[in-house]
């Protein structure tokens, strides 16, 4: 097998930031491209090349450039964002995985793209939510994850692409900031805590999601893509489990190492979309499959959010452990 050259998309946002980090770990600056658009930051050791993961001319020509073997498609508008703004929504997220789908096709590239618990709604069974189940999202970014991961059976069944994916839960993460969803309470709250003892949760208090500190799903990620192709037997997209937890009970963890930390909940429109997601999943496909198994459970990941926000922000808040 030859050398493997690996483009990620969306590589500045919650999950592009930690798996560029990684995969640089076993792959030289050299052999890792990522494709940046509006949001930059530094401290990539890797190629960058400007432009639109929308425009098939652009991304044909850095797959040619660099040799591509295998895409990292992570690019694409969250569930709060593609509400906003549904036509682009549908364009980004749909028209540029079928853009990354046509060229892999033609360049024969491996590739992996996310899909999301958002695929599931309001008629999905809440509590640990089959594989193979009702999937009837009344999100946008919902709709996008049903017809993205057909899609990619489709490109599998019909062409032989070695694509896969994952239902990612709500992701859990401190190298990049949070972006635009409805699982990133999880994420804010933990700069409410370190920047001001306080937040108000735009969920409330209730709320059950399925979640995952990003170090599990960095793993899981890579796991998938490394496990021998006779081993994948799901090619819509994976059930994807770890941690599920209330935004209640994530503030008593919290306070079990910042006492002083106080919650609101001020429940909004982003509610209604967490209302139609599952609350916890079966991912026992992925685990007798490919070996899934997570590392991280509630305490653990709030331990470390609490100290990897704590020395990113330099805050004079002060830690008092119980
Ligand atoms: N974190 C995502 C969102 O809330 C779920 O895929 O939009």
């Amino acid at each position: 097998m030859g050398k493997k050259k690996i483009l990620i998309t969306g590589a500045f946002g919650l999950v592009g930031t930690d798996l560029v980090a990684e995969l640089r770990k076993k792959h030289s600056s050299q052999d890792i491209v990522v494709i940046a658009h509006k949001t930059v930051r530094e401290g990539f050791d890797v190629i960058v090349e400007h432009g639109d993961v929308t425009d098939e001319t652009f991304l044909e020509h850095v797959i040619k450039k660099y040799d591509i073997t295998e895409i990292y498609h992570l690019a694409g508008l969250l569930s709060v964002g593609s509400e906003k703004y549904p036509q682009l929504a549908w364009e980004v997220n749909l028209g540029g995985l079928k853009t990354v789908l046509d060229l892999a096709v033609k360049y024969n590239l491996k590739v992996f793209w996310p899909s999301s618990i958002a695929a599931f709604g309001p008629t999905t069974p809440k509590d640990n939510t089959p594989q193979h189940t009702i999937l009837e999202p009344t999100t946008m970014y919902g709709v996008n994850k049903v017809a993205g991961e057909l899609l990619c059976q489709y490109y599998n069944l019909r062409y032989g692409l070695d694509v896969r994916s994952l239902r990612y839960p709500g992701l859990i993460a401190y190298k990049a900031p949070p972006g635009d969803g409805t699982t990133e309470y999880s994420v804010h709250i933990f700069y409410g805590a370190l920047q001001e003892k306080k937040y108000t949760c735009f969920l409330a208090k209730d709320s059950r999601l399925p979640m995952m500190f990003i170090d599990d799903a960095i793993k899981g990620t890579l796991q998938l893509m490394e496990a021998p192709v006779e081993k994948i037997t799901i090619r819509t997209s994976y059930n994807f489990g770890s941690i599920n937890f209330t935004p209640e009970e994530l503030v008593t963890e919290i306070q079990k190492i910042m006492p002083d930390f106080t919650c609101n909940y001020s429940p909004d429109n982003r509610q209604k979309i967490a209302d139609s997601w599952p609350k916890s999943l079966d991912d026992s496909q992925a685990r007798m499959d490919w070996g899934w198994k997570p590392e991280y459970d509630l305490a653990k990941m709030t331990r470390v959010m609490i100290e990897e926000v704590y020395k990113k922000l330099n805050t004079k808040v002060s830690l008092r452990a119980k």
